[in-house]
């Protein structure tokens, strides 16, 4: 069935839903929005949203739909989309209820996708596992910092990941982390497989250490991005194979503080772009995005990829922007 085209689909595509939700327990909610599940807060209405709780029942939802041609896609903390503002006409899988607890053996670390990568690196560096305390403050979902292969200040979630629990073709299967591409913000899992959940493999170290790492860290972010304002990270990736960073060239273009409508290029780092106000829309932030793009190209002659991921109203393949 995939994308649902005619009213016809959308009733058959709407009772298979329904029917999914009732056998499996798993709760849908029709019509919710993309601004409620975004960090930057913008985006249109999403013609349904599964709320799995545990890895199992995701990995059911995923697998039921996709036996039933449904069109659906994942959602972490949404702290690393901008979805358009008209209406989504796919299914939406959020993973942020799957977070049960994280457990220890040794210095290894199960934990489920939706959760909360802060909270993760906080645990580990209790328990005097060193390896994330780079990743403190990054704002999303263990199974969001796995997707786009997550890093900051020294440390990559790729360098620790010894498994992935992957749902894909409605069979849970255990990926090593070494049989993943990990690149700059950019992995080889596709589109249509569901991340779990992942075992990390972490080093002992003095707890103390860690907390001085991690702080530190936390200080830098503080002091060089935004916090408390709706952004999704950096918008753009920095030039690949490059010294250079885009934050700081767009400074130097003098476009801080530059606007459209309730999207602003941050005064803070000039590679976030955040929403302000009640009447923020997509098109806000994608308007300037695409204006920051342009005179990029013409005063340097690069084409900055997106780091943020563009999902528009349709399903796409990841990588298509
Ligand atoms: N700078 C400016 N003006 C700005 C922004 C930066 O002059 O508006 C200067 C800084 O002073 C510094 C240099 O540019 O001298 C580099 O800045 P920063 O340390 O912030 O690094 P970045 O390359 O801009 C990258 C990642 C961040 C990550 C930090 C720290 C990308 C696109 N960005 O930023 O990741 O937190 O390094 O490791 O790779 C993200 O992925 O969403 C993200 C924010």
């Amino acid at each position: 069935m995939g994308e649902v085209n005619s009213i016809t689909e959308k009733k058959t595509r709407d009772a298979a839903v329904r029917e999914i939700a009732a056998r499996t327990g798993v709760r849908a909610e029709e019509g919710r929005r993309f601004a409620e599940l975004t960090s930057l807060r913008v985006g249109g209405r999403i013609d349904w949203l599964f709320l799995p709780e545990t890895e199992e029942e995701a990995a059911v939802v995923a697998g039921e739909l996709g036996a039933k041609g449904v069109a659906w896609r994942v959602l972490g903390a949404g702290s690393n989309v901008l979805a358009d503002d008209a209406d989504h006409h796919y299914v939406l899988l959020s993973m942020r209820e799957v977070k049960g607890a994280a457990s220890f053996d040794a210095e290894h670390v199960s934990v489920s996708a939706g959760y909360s990568l802060p909270r993760l690196c906080v645990d580990v560096a209790r328990r005097g596992l060193s390896g994330i305390e780079g990743l403190g403050g990054i704002p999303g979902t263990v199974g969001g910092a796995l997707w786009m292969s997550a890093g900051a200040y020294g440390h990559e979630i790729g360098q620790v990941v010894e498994t992935v629990r992957v749902a894909r073709g409605g069979q849970v299967i255990v990926v090593p982390g070494t049989e993943i591409k990990w690149d700059y913000r950019h992995t080889s899992f596709r589109e249509g497989e569901l991340l779990l959940g992942a075992t990390l493999v972490l080093r002992h170290d003095d707890p103390e250490k860690i907390k001085e790492r991690m702080e530190e860290a936390k200080q830098k972010r503080f002091a060089t991005q935004p916090h408390g304002a709706r952004s999704a990270g950096c918008f753009f990736k920095n030039p690949p194979g490059s010294n250079l960073s885009t934050g700081k060239m767009i400074d130097e273009m003098g476009m801080k503080g530059e606007k459209r409508g309730g999207a602003v290029v941050s005064p803070v780092h000039a590679n976030f772009i955040v929403t302000e106000g009640e009447n923020a829309r997509a098109e806000d932030a994608l308007a300037l995005a695409e204006e920051i793009r342009e005179r990029f190209r013409r005063e340097h002659g690069i084409e900055l990829e997106y780091e943020v991921e563009l999902w528009g109203s349709g399903v796409k393949e990841k990588g298509e922007g």
